[in-house]
């Protein structure tokens, strides 16, 4: 069976993405008309003859004689019917006429995607912090191994953006996190897009928009050349996969990174991409159910004598009107990632209120359908240096919270408890 585009009555209907997750990717009756596509644990595939293995090569690899189309199955490593039904569906999710594809976790994705678009001497501006894996490999292996300079900026402030640009640019790439990994601090993707791009067109825009999913943000319409997600989190949902996506609109992009992916095999297998397609058609069921638990969650927080700050970007106060305007133009929910910093800023304090907690997982990740409880300082984010911790306020008392499905009643209640226990 070679997967295609469902082809609908009328090709022309536009449906919301929480319909075409559902259509997208598979066509019964390539699978004996089987509703759900069937697990295609295979590494190789038949040609039906050598002239077509020869063809598919040509086209698999660009060369002479390649004609633009698809290539049919030849090998796993460079293509899976299961593998392309998730990116399918994850394309639909997104809502954007892109092309995505799956990597065995979000820092290959991002990794991967780096290596592909940036070339060796060239700069990346990112914003600071960033999910602790990605500050190890910019600050690092970037000019280690590749001679690219990575600079952080605090991206939540257009004019620091603009400071760092006028200062340091161009860049080769502008890497956005919004919100920010563990702060949540949001940026203006389409505002830094357009200086970026005004100061040197060719700048690649990228964005982790693994905290608020294609849900509830779509970097491709804020002028993003490249989405990227760990899809271990929200798009898997269940803390039972590890995978990742890159996604891009340009076919160019696309092709590139795709033959880094060929030649580093850097490949999910068909189960993890046949439970990616599972997970991803109930999508927005589950965040945007997260979502509305996690403000009442974040509410409660607030209110607790315990507790200095609440950081939830469905709860900016009107104090930070830069904050609040960007999550209104660019938000189309929370999410349902909290942060919140304790009055008491240790990280005695902090663990005596994690080693209290019942209903949440003291464990890292997110995005799943059980909540979860870090501290990013000694966990996370302890790959950074101290004086980088300093400077992106990832204190002693910072707490990480990926609101799940329970009840929230229970959440809170279990927080509260915990927060009371906090004796020093
Ligand atoms: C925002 C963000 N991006 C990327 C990653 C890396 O993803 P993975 O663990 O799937 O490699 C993480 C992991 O926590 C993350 O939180």
């Amino acid at each position: 069976m070679k997967k295609k585009q469902r082809h609908y009555k009328d090709p022309l209907r536009q449906f919301h993405p929480a319909t075409s997750v559902i259509l997208a990717g598979y066509r019964s009756g390539l699978s004996q008309f089987s509703v759900k596509p069937p697990l295609f644990r295979t590494s190789t595939f038949e040609f039906p003859n050598a002239k077509a293995g020869e063809l598919f090569f040509k086209r698999a690899y660009h060369l002479d004689g390649d004609d633009g189309q698809e290539p049919g199955l030849i090998y796993s490593r460079l293509n899976n019917p299961n593998t392309e039904i998730a990116e399918d569906k994850i394309v639909a999710a997104e809502g954007e006429a892109a092309q995505a594809l799956l990597f065995p976790s979000g820092m290959s994705a991002i990794a991967t995607s780096i290596m592909a678009l940036v070339p060796p001497g060239g700069k990346i501006l990112y914003s600071d912090p960033v999910y602790g894996g990605t500050y190890f490999f910019f600050q690092k292996f970037c000019p280690d191994r590749f001679q690219i300079e990575a600079v952080p900026v605090d991206s939540s402030h257009l004019k620091l953006v603009k400071k760092k640009l006028e200062l340091e640019g161009p860049f080769d790439m502008i890497y956005l996190e919004s919100p920010t990994n563990p702060t949540l601090r949001l940026c203006d993707i389409q505002a830094i897009a357009r200086l970026a791009k005004k100061q040197n067109p060719k700048c690649l825009v990228a964005v982790d928009n693994t905290f608020m999913g294609p849900v509830f943000q779509s970097p491709f319409e804020l002028g993003a050349d490249l989405v990227l997600y760990s899809a271990t989190k929200f798009l898997g949902g269940h803390s039972d996969i590890l995978a990742g996506v890159a996604l891009t609109k340009s076919k160019e992009l696309h092709r590139k990174i795709q033959d880094y992916r060929t030649i580093l095999g850097c490949t999910v297998s068909p189960d993890t991409a046949w439970l990616l397609t599972r997970s991803i058609e109930t999508l927005w069921v589950r965040m945007q159910r997260q979502s509305e638990k996690a403000i009442k969650v974040a509410r409660a927080l607030k209110k607790h004598p315990a507790v200095r700050q609440v950081f939830y970007p469905g709860l900016i106060s009107a104090k930070d009107p830069e904050q609040k305007k960007i999550y209104e133009k660019q938000c189309k929910g929370g999410g349902s990632m909290i942060s919140f910093e304790l009055k008491q800023a240790t990280r005695k304090a902090a663990f005596q209120f994690l080693d209290a907690l019942d209903v949440f997982h003291l464990a890292v990740s997110l995005g799943g359908t059980e909540s979860l409880i870090e501290h990013p300082r000694s966990m996370t984010h302890s790959d950074m240096t101290v004086e980088d911790l300093d400077r992106a306020a990832i204190g002693e008392g910072l707490i990480r919270v990926s609101v799940g499905l329970e009840s929230s009643e229970d959440l809170i209640e279990d927080l509260s408890q915990a927060l009371n226990q906090i004796k020093v």
